[in-house]
């Protein structure tokens, strides 16, 4: 049977640090709250003309290194992203100029934090019917340039990096086991950037309606998020014939570290199983899986055999989960 295994990963985040100390200097907001209310600590932050497809080069690069390959070698360019370089063309095609990966065909795909585990499920998808032996998968974004500095409920909350995998098809029987996507259109409105696109073209009505900054009704969302995720790890598990006490690791998307509390209690899984750097990074949208991915391979945190659990929950709505043999 043919699958998709991670043969790479990398990741990159910029050098800038802002700490919830500097964030109570910008708005009435407090490390206090912070901490308590989302676990996150600091998070980076791009700095003058720095654009998604930078972010993203280092990452690739990293993973390119990782795994001994040259970018002439890689089939398909996926960049899971909300914060591109520009609305055209595609952020995955400005990374494959940078790359000179010039036999790769490019695209982005759009699912706010789940984008990361979509791309994924796309790349495996076109492993498995043999369209592509070799993908780079990437999750880059830059939120920080799209949060309105005004706005204390959602301006503590975002932070910007790079995380990208490189897939290769495999007749072994490990790698991607299960990947599941999600949506739920008819709550796109709790969390959108109104401005900018085709409903209110840029103008300068829209800049003084701060409509191209991410709006985000967080209470509604969180609690949605814990219901769809417990659900979704239970599906995913039971699909593969799995159980809880059978994962060496969960990675989640690092939104809120009470989300992530949450979703291990209700599967019962220990909080030791679960990877979280949110307090270092903040949420990093579709960046943040790949993010924590490389720094849980690097540090040794995953092993050959073990059964690994991605999982994400953002905009649009959507939800994902990808089960990975590693
Ligand atoms: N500092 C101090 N007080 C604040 C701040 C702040 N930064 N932000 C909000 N408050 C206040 C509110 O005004 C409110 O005050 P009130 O009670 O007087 O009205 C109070 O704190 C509670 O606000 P809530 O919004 O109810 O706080 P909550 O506990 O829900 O935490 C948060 C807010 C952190 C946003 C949380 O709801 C959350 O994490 N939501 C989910 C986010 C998520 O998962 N998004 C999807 C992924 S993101 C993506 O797809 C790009």
């Amino acid at each position: 049977m043919l699958r998709s295994k991670i043969i790479a990963t990398g990741s990159y985040v910029p050098e800038k640090v802002l700490t919830n100390f500097d964030l109570e200097k910008m708005v009435e907001t407090s490390d206090e709250w912070i901490t308590e209310r989302t676990g996150i600590k600091e998070r980076r932050i791009a700095e003058g003309k720095q654009a998604a497809s930078d972010l993203a080069f280092e990452a690739s690069k990293a993973a390119l290194k990782m795994a001994g390959l040259k970018a002439k070698e890689i089939e398909l360019i996926l960049v899971a992203t909300v914060s591109g370089d520009m609305p055209l063309p595609a952020t995955a095609c400005i990374l494959q100029d940078k790359l000179e990966a010039k036999k790769a065909a490019a695209f982005d795909v759009n699912a706010a934090c789940s984008g990361f585990i979509y791309a994924l499920a796309v790349a495996d998808a076109f492993i498995r019917s043999r369209s592509y032996r070799r993908v780079l998968v990437v999750g880059a974004e830059i939120l920080t340039k799209f949060t309105d500095w005004e706005d204390r409920t959602t301006c503590v909350l975002f932070g910007d990096g790079a995380g990208a995998v490189i897939l290769e098809a495999t007749e072994e029987d490990r790698g991607i086991l299960s990947a599941r996507i999600h949506s739920d259109g008819s709550m796109w409105d709790l969390l959108h950037t109104p401005g900018g696109g085709s409903r209110n073209p840029a103008s300068k009505e829209t800049v003084r309606k701060r409509l191209h900054y991410i709006k985000m009704r967080g209470n509604e969302t969180f609690k949605i998020a814990v219901r769809t995720l417990e659900g979704l790890i239970r599906d995913t598990l039971k699909e593969n014939k799995l159980k809880t006490s059978d994962l060496a690791l969960l990675i989640p998307h690092q939104a809120n570290l009470r989300i992530i509390q949450a979703t291990a209690r209700r599967i019962d899984l220990p909080i030791e199983k679960v990877m979280v750097n949110l307090d270092r990074y903040g949420n990093t949208s579709a960046a943040s899986i790949p993010l924590a991915l490389d720094e849980a391979v690097r540090i040794g945190k995953v092993r050959r055999g073990d059964y690994i659990l991605l999982e994400a929950f953002g905009g649009g709505l959507t939800w994902a989960s990808a089960l990975i043999k590693w």
